[in-house]
């Protein structure tokens, strides 16, 4: 077994009501006036802003709203976010959705107490000494930014959009309050989005180099294969607290380092994606669907037995000893079908509805290895032609 460190320091309140003490754990942490961070509609509509605006006025605590967080969330709203923090004094910052406002309210605490451009992080040109505080009101489970150290932002500062992740333990949520009631109005595309992120935050750390690691090995597989199931059923019954409940524990679980420490995973395939996201804003989790398999079929001769291993304890594929090959393509094969069951794309075209151009595959690879500079991968290491070249039997 590889070293590592495991750090998860956020508090969660999980449960039905659970909303109903976010005054107090604002306290607990230090906050007295809140930026109340937000996306687009599911909040206001669902009656949780207000609710928890009105929770927080009930306690004297004071709060300033600021909405419209995109998914792939954008650097020009992190410092519109900024200036307003610096000019209410704000201590705290309070998301209320998924993934997307989580990461905003991360990129915006890096950036108040910082003099400089706040996308210096995320170009790896510095590195930040301190944060506000950062918490959540969790409204999809999908992205595990409610546990994780890690925000991915989207300069649209440019006319070329950069996609980029910036990962730092200062900024690992204070609580996340987690009510799976609250998930019951997602969208079954958002659903399966999301379900397929979680799966792949196991899957980069489960595809790893050194595959020692028993114990994590056996954590990761059982959740993989709750997550298959959990998902028919909610999307069949999108009230399903039982289920939801699942998913929504799954999703932090999946990217806190439980099923595997996030330093030794392969992340390729999350690396693959954003080039996706940033070009054509697709959703997140139906980028990294039409990638995996891709991925996983230019990548399987490094390891078979891996793969024969992923194929029969999570995708239920007989183990054929004579032909572990075989067995490996199966379980690939078989994810791609559970794909296409849930409701997810199979290919890029699918993704974004028009054939891929040679010219968009060159420059996505391209920007992932920034231009060739680095490589992405360590199951396999891949450069930028091996990229090209899983984006093409990707289109
Ligand atoms: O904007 P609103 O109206 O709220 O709608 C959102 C959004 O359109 C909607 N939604 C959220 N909760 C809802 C709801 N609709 C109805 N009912 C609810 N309860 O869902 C849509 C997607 O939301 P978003 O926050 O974008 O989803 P997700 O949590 O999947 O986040 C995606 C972002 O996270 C990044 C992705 O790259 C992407 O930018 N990631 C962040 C990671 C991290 N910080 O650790 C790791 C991930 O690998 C990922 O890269
Ligand atoms: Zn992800």
């Amino acid at each position: 077994m590889k070293d590592f460190s495991f750090y998860a320091p956020t508090e969660v309140v999980f449960g039905r009501e659970s909303e109903e003490k976010v005054a107090q754990l604002v306290k607990k942490y230090g906050g007295s006036r809140v930026l109340v961070h937000y996306g687009g509609q599911s909040a206001k509509r669902s009656g949780l802003l207000d609710k928890v605006c009105g929770l927080l006025a009930k306690d004297g605590i004071e709060y300033v709203e600021l909405g419209g967080v995109v998914p792939n969330p954008r650097l020009s709203k992190v410092k519109e976010g900024i200036a307003l923090c610096r000019e209410k004094g704000v201590d705290l910052i309070l998301a209320i959705g998924g993934g997307s406002v989580i990461d905003s309210s991360k990129a915006i605490a890096y950036g108040v107490p910082y003099e400089g451009d706040v996308w210096d992080f995320y170009a790896g040109k510095a590195a930040p000494e301190t944060c506000l505080p950062v918490a959540s009101v969790l409204t999809i489970p999908a992205a595990g930014s409610e546990m994780s150290e890690a925000s991915v932002i989207t300069n649209d500062e440019g006319e070329v959009w950069l996609k980029l992740g910036y990962s730092n333990n200062i900024s690992r949520p204070k609580f996340a309050i987690m009510n799976p009631e609250r998930t019951f109005t997602l969208p079954a595309y958002q659903t399966a989005a999301g379900v397929t992120d979680i799966m792949l935050h196991t899957m980069e750390r489960y595809f790893n180099p050194d595959c020692d690691m028993t114990v994590t090995d056996a954590i990761a597989e059982a959740l993989m294969r709750t997550m298959k199931d959990c998902v028919f059923a909610v999307l069949k019954n999108p009230e399903d607290y039982r289920n939801r409940a699942q998913i929504m524990w799954a999703g932090s679980l999946a990217h806190n380092d439980v099923t595997g420490y996030r330093v030794n995973g392969d992340w390729a395939t999350h690396q693959i994606e954003h080039e996706l996201s940033a070009m054509f804003d697709v959703t997140h989790g139906a980028g990294l669907a039409v990638v995996w398999p891709s991925w996983a079929r230019y990548v399987m001769k490094e390891n078979v037995s891996r793969f024969v291993r992923f194929a029969v304890n999570v995708m239920g594929v007989e183990n054929d000893y004579t032909d572990p090959e075989g067995t490996a393509l199966k379980g690939i094969a078989a994810m791609e079908r559970f794909y296409h069951a849930i409701g997810m794309p199979n290919s890029i075209h699918e993704l974004i509805g028009r054939e891929v151009t040679e010219e968009e595959i060159v420059e996505m690879a391209n920007k992932c290895t920034r231009n060739g500079t680095i490589t992405q991968g360590k199951f396999k290491v891949l450069r930028m032609e091996d990229i090209a070249e899983i984006y093409r039997m990707a289109r």
